[in-house]
């Protein structure tokens, strides 16, 4: 059974992320979605609704399934019994940052491969830091997260 793990933030979910999500769960046999429960990082969503607006916006994608970690990535794929890490990549800047995590996972876990896709080209610009700037000063984020979510992250920014 091929089972992918796809890890990241998701502070918010974007359309982005969902790109990534179907074309990576074509390709495997099982995908899990894995928020990263992060003590340094502080996000604007809980932990619980990140990974639930993530719920909501896979439902329609029966070998998906949204789960949270913490520690170390390799552990929680090597728990799953997974070989694979999905990654995106959007841009030339994000490829550094991206290399140096996939070597480091690299020389935790050889056994762990680290795949990146190539992020559609409508959502190369898109990110949950620039949802979350339109949201906050009124932009249209229409189009860039799932429309189930939408009012979610809106409402966040109303309070
Ligand atoms: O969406 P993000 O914030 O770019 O995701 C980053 C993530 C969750 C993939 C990364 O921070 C991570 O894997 N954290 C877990 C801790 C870990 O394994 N660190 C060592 C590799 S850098």
């Amino acid at each position: 059974m091929k089972t992918f793990i796809y890890p990241g933030s998701f502070d918010p979910v974007t359309n982005g992320h969902m790109d990534i999500i179907e074309r990576a769960s074509k390709i495997c046999d099982k995908l899990f979605v894995a928020v990263l429960i992060s003590h340094s990082k502080q996000p604007l969503f809980s932990m619980e609704e990140r990974v639930s607006l993530l719920k909501r916006a896979v439902s329609h994608c029966d070998n998906v399934e949204v789960e949270c970690f913490s520690g170390l990535l390799v552990d929680y794929v090597a728990q799953k019994n997974a070989k694979v890490i999905i990654k995106g990549l959007r841009a030339v800047s994000d490829f550094e940052y991206e290399l140096q995590m996939a070597l480091l996972n690299q020389k935790m876990a050889p056994d762990i491969e680290t795949l990146f896709m190539m992020s559609n080209i409508n959502y190369s610009f898109l990110s949950s830091s620039m949802v979350k700037e339109l949201a906050k000063y009124g932009g249209n984020i229409k189009g860039l997260v799932p429309e189930c979510i939408e009012e979610d992250v809106l409402r966040k920014f109303k309070k």
